[in-house]
């Protein structure tokens, strides 16, 4: 399952909009439901209104009523190289997973030849989280 998540993150990535980096990232973001959201980073030429194909791909399936999540599998790199292994979610992604993920949400990072699976606890580790308020 992980690996096609990885396949399909690839596939968004073919989306990204990176006139200025060059730098393409895509997402497949699994919800509870069994539907897969794919996300590609959108960048602009003022550059702080860029979105990350993370964030993207939450923003999407909270846009359709999703509410509950499973996994989500994101890949990048350089457009026209191989595939960044380190390739990870930036911390604005992460707090976006907080607010509605739970502690043992999987981020599955890599590439889908060599993957590794995180939970999100694991990569935001004391977190500032809704159930701060
Ligand atoms: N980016 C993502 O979309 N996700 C990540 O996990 C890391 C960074 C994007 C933002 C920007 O368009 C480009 O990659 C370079 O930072």
């Amino acid at each position: 399952m992980y690996k096609q998540l990885m396949l399909d993150a690839v596939m968004a990535r073919e989306k990204a909009y990176t006139p200025y980096s060059n730098y393409k990232v895509g997402a497949c973001l699994l919800a509870k439901s069994g539907k897969k959201y794919l996300g590609c980073n959108v960048e602009n030429a003022a550059y702080t209104p860029t979105n990350c194909a993370e964030r993207t791909a939450f923003f999407k399936a909270i846009s359709e009523g999703e509410r509950g999540f499973e996994a989500i599998a994101v890949v990048g790199g350089k457009d026209g190289e191989p595939l960044s292994p380190n390739c990870t979610p930036c911390g604005v992604c992460r707090q976006v997973m907080l607010e509605f993920c739970t502690k043992d949400f999987k981020v599955i990072l890599g590439t889908p030849e060599d993957f590794k699976v995180y939970t999100l606890e694991q990569i935001m580790p004391y977190a500032f989280t809704p159930a701060e308020l």
